[in-house]
């Protein structure tokens, strides 16, 4: 016996960086809406470009049993932007390509899995597109809005949280100190609660710049009084007071010029017609130029950086252990296959009803639809109150600006 549906064939892609709960969330997608609203499941591969250039497979329950407990995403990944589209060397808008083979496959809605950047492009598909979508929220950063957690969090808060400890036992031996980077893209939720979990006595976030002479002082410090090793947890986007201080000022900078060239484009505009194809390829330009919240460049780690400026001041052997993709690697914890059943299947009854354009998040124990609009474009970051930080700095851990030793 099947329950009624509005909907009854779904798409479903996964986008962004990958992390484990991703085949379990699919799993819970396509078996609630097979088994219980006998919808369609159609598999777009490698997100966005595998919609683009139209490569789908059927799903049946059959192909996503035994899935629950595997690390990665059967469809593949990729962290293309339908209107922003690498083809043939250049970078083009293939919005109405995507809507069109939406449209030839009969989806009612494109379920869309990722992190901040997937949110942002759902909703531009709905809005420029007007095709329907939902989204889920994914990413070990733990930084969506709209959710009290995203799943693949957990999976990698366990794995960074085990790799402290085994620094733990390698730095006490040596008496050493052991700066331990943690991926979270700009924010520290990872870091904080890996470094809670794992008792690291220094915790660097971006959400607090730091200043290397106070975490000096307060390695010499705990070395007088007694504690000849120390463990630094540093989130991979951590900023130092001087850092942050330009970045303020090089975003006001921006922020001016920004101004400045709407201002000429108004009046560039006035002069010039739209199907014009210098200012199309203007427009273009200027799209690529500002977008950059979404790339992750190759730059030399924050942690190599840290331990050896650490290691000139305090004079203090420094050894850095960058944990890299292994936080995104293996098999979910049991919370985040749990969620991702969840939120899943949630998914599946609000399809079965007709709710669209919303993501599916996790509050206060709930799964519950919020509007795209509320979610896409904002980056949630850790709050210089949350309790967390309170904690850390309860049990003496130094978060970079003061030392616990001067309160
Ligand atoms: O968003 C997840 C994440 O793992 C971030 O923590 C990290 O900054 C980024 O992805 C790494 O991206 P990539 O896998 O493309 O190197």
């Amino acid at each position: 016996m099947t329950s009624e549906s509005k909907t009854s064939c779904i798409g479903i892609l996964t986008s962004g960086g990958d992390c484990p709960g991703l085949n379990a969330a699919i799993r819970a997608v396509t078996k609630a809406a097979i088994n219980e609203y006998n919808m369609t499941v159609i598999g777009i591969l490698d997100g966005f470009r595998g919609l683009v250039e139209n490569r789908t497979i059927h799903l049946e329950a059959k192909k996503v049993s035994g899935i629950l407990t595997t690390g990665g995403t059967i469809l593949g990944t990729s962290r293309d932007k339908v209107h922003k589209m690498l083809m043939g060397g250049k970078i083009r808008d293939m919005t109405e390509v995507a809507v069109e083979n939406v449209h030839r496959n009969h989806i009612d809605c494109l379920v869309c899995l990722g992190g901040g950047g997937t949110q942002k492009n759902a909703l531009r598909l709905h809005q420029v597109g007007g095709i329907n979508v939902m989204t889920l929220p994914k990413t070990i950063d733990n930084d969506v809005e709209g959710t009290d957690t995203t799943f693949g969090f957990d999976t990698a808060l366990q794995i960074a949280t085990d790799a402290i400890d085994r620094l733990h036992t390698t730095a006490t031996s040596h008496h050493r100190v052991i700066v331990c980077e943690i991926m979270g893209h700009k924010t520290g939720w990872l870091t904080l609660s890996a470094g809670i979990a794992g008792g690291a006595d220094a915790i660097l976030i971006p959400e607090i710049p730091y200043d290397l002479n106070v975490v000096a002082d307060y390695l010499l410090e705990r070395r007088r009084r007694g504690s000849r090793f120390s463990i630094i947890a540093v989130a991979e986007g951590a900023v130092s007071v001087e850092d942050a201080k330009g970045q303020e000022e090089q975003s006001a900078g921006e922020r001016l010029t920004a101004e400045e060239s709407s201002k000429n484009l108004k009046k560039k505009k006035k002069a010039k017609s739209v199907n014009d194809p210098a200012s199309v390829s203007s427009a273009w330009g200027r799209l690529t130029a500002d977008d950059t919240e979404d790339n992750h460049l190759v730059v030399e780690p924050i942690s190599s950086r840290i331990a050896r400026r650490l290691q000139e001041i305090t004079g203090i052997d420094a050894r850095v252990t960058s944990l890299g993709h292994v936080q995104r690697g293996g098999i979910p914890t049991a919370f985040d296959r749990w969620l991702c059943t969840r939120l899943g299947t949630k998914a599946a009854q609000l399809l079965a009803q007709g709710v669209y354009n919303v993501m599916v998040g996790y509050d206060s124990g709930l799964c519950k639809p919020i509007p795209l609009e509320q979610v896409a474009g904002k980056r949630k970051i850790v709050p210089n109150d949350h309790p967390m930080i309170v904690s850390a700095r309860l049990v003496g851990t130094c978060m970079g600006d003061k030392s616990p030793f001067d309160s």
